[in-house]
């Protein structure tokens, strides 16, 4: 089987260790902090919590609550998906789980099915649709929950910017009365890192502004990061291959897993030699190639200057776009060219560091560089 994984979050033998991460959000929240846990695309914010959650914790002092709202699109979502994971956070046989649930709840009764991957699911049935209502009703659970286990609780919202689509209510401000009104409940924010850092959390105005502690979630570390990758490969792996790859990447988790899983199928016929920079240049090319429909169709749903904006970006290196050679070379003006890279900038396609853009998702830059350069 492919010890490389890429699709989905990980944790257990998939997961390369964080202690010295796990040990700071630990503190972080036995200092009662609430968190924002922010870093570059796919560098493993998920991956962490769900394994904060199931291995650091101290789990006889807390109940962890884990929400993604990936997929909410109105109020009624939310407080659906928070009911559920609450449910399913209880740790007890489903039978007292249910009857639990009736105990806890007002508005609200809950059904227990299997899903297909043999897991329990906990289905919430709203017999209110107002979203007040409902959160005063989650939220006075919650508190009973705490008490009735003598445990703190702690809850993590994952892809939170997704909350900044809905414009029928403001979860924000809503949320930020009921963190005043519930101070012993601890929050995990994690999700696109603009939206975070800006809107959500660090303009003066914003509801939730100065209610968390901010903690950047840095690439895994070169060393650690060839050791878990190496044994994988049964020491095949020579150092300066990895450490191209991890240039290559950026560093990024997922597409290292990514890269190596295809490595790793790609030489499946011959388990005995080393890898060669040849093997790992054909199946970056191999990869890259793969994606190039996927990758046209990103580029299409741009504005033509938006396009030119990333070509910009990947021919100048992501420094100096202004030069009079670029703009001519792109044949566009230095207002038009502007507009564009703020707009790529809002819309987190493109991002700065050290006063040099990149494009956010590491993938569609190297793709870009095949394309442009
Ligand atoms: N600690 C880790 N060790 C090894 N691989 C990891 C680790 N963390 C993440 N990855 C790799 O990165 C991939 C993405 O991880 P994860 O979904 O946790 O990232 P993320 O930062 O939440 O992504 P996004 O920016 O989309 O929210 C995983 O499938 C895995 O391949
Ligand atoms: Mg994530």
């Amino acid at each position: 089987m492919n010890p490389f994984l890429y699709q989905y979050s990980c944790c257990g033998k998939n997961f390369c260790s964080r202690c010295e991460e796990l040990e700071q959000l630990n503190k972080m929240i036995l200092n009662n902090s609430n968190i924002v846990l922010y870093s570059k695309r796919k560098v493993g914010k998920t991956s962490l919590i769900k394994v904060f959650f199931s291995d650091k914790i101290d789990t006889d002092k807390y109940l962890t609550i884990y929400m993604d709202l990936f997929d909410i699109t109105n109020p009624t979502d939310f407080a659906k998906l928070l009911y559920k994971q609450i449910a399913i956070s209880i740790p007890c046989d489903y039978k007292t789980i249910l009857k639990e649930l009736k105990e806890l709840f007002n508005r609200v009764n809950f059904t227990a099915t299997m899903k297909d991957d043999g897991e329990l699911e906990f289905v919430p049935v709203l017999s209110s649709y107002n979203f007040d209502e409902l959160m005063s009703d989650i939220y006075r659970g919650i508190e009973k929950l705490s008490q009735n286990y003598d445990k703190k609780i702690v809850i993590a919202c994952d892809e939170f910017q997704q909350i900044t689509l809905i414009k029928e209510i403001k979860i924000d401000v809503i949320l930020s009365k009921l963190i005043q009104k519930y101070p012993d409940i601890n929050y995990i924010f994690t999700g696109l890192k603009r939206h975070l850092l800006t809107e959500l959390f660090s303009k003066r105005k914003s509801p939730l502004y100065d209610t968390v502690s901010l903690l950047e979630l840095k690439p895994i570390p070169i060393e650690l990061f060839y050791k878990f990758v190496n044994e994988k490969f049964n020491g095949r792996l020579d150092f300066v291959h990895f450490e191209y790859i991890y240039n290559m990447t950026d560093g990024e988790s997922k597409l290292i897993q990514e890269f190596c899983y295809y490595l790793y199928h790609d030489e499946s016929n011959n388990k005995n030699h080393k890898i060669t920079q040849e093997d790992i240049d054909k199946v970056c090319q191999v990869h890259l190639e793969s994606k190039s429909g996927y990758f046209r169709m990103l580029l299409d749903r741009l504005s033509l200057p938006q396009k030119v904006a990333l070509k910009a970006v990947i021919i100048c290196d992501g420094t100096e776009l202004y030069t009079k050679e670029t703009l001519f070379k792109l044949q566009t003006t230095k207002s038009s060219l502007n507009t564009a890279i703020r707009n790529l900038y809002k819309d987190e396609i493109i991002d700065k560091e050290n006063n040099k853009y990149y494009i956010t998702n590491r993938c569609f830059e190297l793709w870009c560089r095949k394309k442009f350069l």
